[in-house]
């Protein structure tokens, strides 16, 4: 469980991997941080968290105000990559394709995402924070050590999504999974706070032909040669 700290810390190294939703960088994000022996942020988690508080509280999605006032009082704990809302376990909850579509229409409130930013920043603890989301480069951890955008055609990630919703034996239709990700995407790159895109300093990483553990490699790869970068300064 992620104890707050009193203050952001900036000397430790963050990676952040930003991308679009079924790009598979949770997966390369939590093998890198296994990897590395980091610490992890699911940010995408926080905005799902928050898309099922209010739900559950009849609040309207589209009321900014009201969001982000909800998402103030909520008590979030991460606990052995369960997802704790106010002491219940809603990691299973959360993974629905409603809280997906429901995150990313939270996600565009500039008072929501403001009330998420020190939350975030006390992820960030020794050794060092794998980071996973949509603004970790750009907004969150500026200073990251070293920016991953991780991204791949919106109809490979169509059927991955699709894949793995037969696989865990839910109906599937490989069109609506499309169109979904094609309004997600439209939305999370179109709002005026914090939109999906890549950091100027960002490494490109595309992942139609390439497999978790190559991506895996990558990153690890990159990683290295910032540390052996530093060390030689
Ligand atoms: O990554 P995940 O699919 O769980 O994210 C759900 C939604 O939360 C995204 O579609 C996006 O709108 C939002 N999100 C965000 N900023 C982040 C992480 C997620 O806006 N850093």
């Amino acid at each position: 469980m992620i104890t707050p700290a009193s203050s952001f810390q900036p000397l430790i190294p963050v990676i952040a991997i930003d991308g679009p939703s079924a790009s598979g960088k949770g997966t390369v994000a939590q093998r890198v941080a296994e990897a590395l022996g980091f610490h992890y942020l699911d940010s995408g988690a926080l905005y799902r968290v928050v898309a099922f508080a209010t739900y559950q509280r009849n609040i309207d999605w589209h009321d900014a105000n009201a969001v982000a006032e909800c998402a103030k009082i909520l008590q979030i704990n991460f606990k052995n990559e369960r997802v704790l809302l106010n002491g219940s376990d809603i990691s299973n909850e959360i993974r629905s394709e409603a809280m997906g579509k429901g995150a990313s229409q939270v996600a565009v409130h500039a008072p929501l995402r403001a009330a998420l930013v020190a939350l975030q920043h006390r992820f960030r603890q020794p050794p060092g924070l794998l980071a996973d989301g949509r603004d970790m480069g750009t907004v969150i951890f500026p200073d990251a050590m070293l920016k991953v955008f991780l991204t791949a055609s919106t109809e490979v990630r169509a059927q991955r999504r699709y894949q793995q919703l037969l696989g865990k034996n839910e109906s599937a239709s490989y069109e609506n999974i499309l169109a979904d990700l094609q309004e997600r995407d439209a939305r999370d790159k179109g709002r005026s706070s914090a939109p999906l895109v890549m950091a100027d300093d960002a490494i490109l990483l595309e992942t139609d032909n390439l497999s978790i553990s190559d991506a895996v490699n990558v990153v690890l790869t990159h990683f290295q040669h910032k540390i052996n970068n530093k060390s030689h300064k």
